[in-house]
């Protein structure tokens, strides 16, 4: 079964924001959108369901998209594949996800726990101007968000494997995170607060959808 997600981020503590994106500068053009990073149970999923249903954008997760272009579970392709084949298909389908954005739309990407470590998805993601958002929480509750999921939903993530692989693993990526246009301690708050927190601080325009009669829904 795949990852499943919380309803609300439940670590302790917020420490704030830092905006470094050039599209967030006043003049900039308007942001179509905005990719969510950070480590396995960070909240990026529900929280990313939470800003597309409060802007009216199309919200999707990465690993979707590579289950579907490849035709098998992330899990799958782990364990008949290998870890490199997986970051093969998971940059392949990164681009593929750019190209599309580059055609128009608004779109809220939740990225799997170690696409952005890799420089060239980075790089890919750096150059296409769209903002990144570092969603993080301490490592004990991502832990404990993790266990609860494959619990509750049968979530299988194929590198949870013990506290301490989990911590190490985490910590060797956080510089990287921290290279994201902006981040935010997802703290105790409901999903739905961090969205518009994500919203506000980038400025994303809410689509206005209209009823067949012509009146904004
Ligand atoms: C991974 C995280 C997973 C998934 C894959 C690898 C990672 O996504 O992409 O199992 O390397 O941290 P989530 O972060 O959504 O669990």
């Amino acid at each position: 079964m795949k990852k499943g997600s919380g309803k609300t981020v439940n670590a302790r503590k917020r420490t704030g924001v830092r905006r470094s994106s050039p599209s967030m500068r006043a003049g900039a053009l308007p942001v179509n959108a905005v990719f969510l990073v950070g480590f396995m149970g960070a909240g990026k999923s529900s929280v990313g369901r939470a800003l597309g249903q409060r802007l009216n954008w199309v919200f999707e997760d990465l690993d979707d998209r590579i289950e579907a272009r490849e035709g098998r579970t992330v899990a799958e392709i782990f364990r008949d594949s290998g870890e490199s084949e997986f970051r093969r298909a998971e940059r392949a389908a990164l681009e593929h996800v750019l190209r599309e954005l580059r055609g128009g739309g608004a779109r809220i990407v939740a990225l799997g726990g170690g696409a952005f470590v890799q420089n060239e998805n980075a790089a890919l993601l750096k150059r296409s101007g769209v903002p990144t958002v570092f969603l993080d929480a301490p490592v004990e509750d991502l832990w404990q968000r993790c266990c609860t999921q494959a619990r509750e939903t049968g979530a299988e993530r194929p590198l949870l494997r013990s506290m301490e692989q989990f911590r190490e693993l985490y910590e060797m990526r956080s510089r990287s995170y921290s290279n994201a246009s902006l981040k935010i301690q997802t703290g105790s708050r409901a999903v739905e607060t961090i969205a518009a927190e994500i919203a506000d601080t980038l400025g994303l325009r809410k689509i206005e959808l209209r009823t067949e009669q012509g009146e904004v829904e």
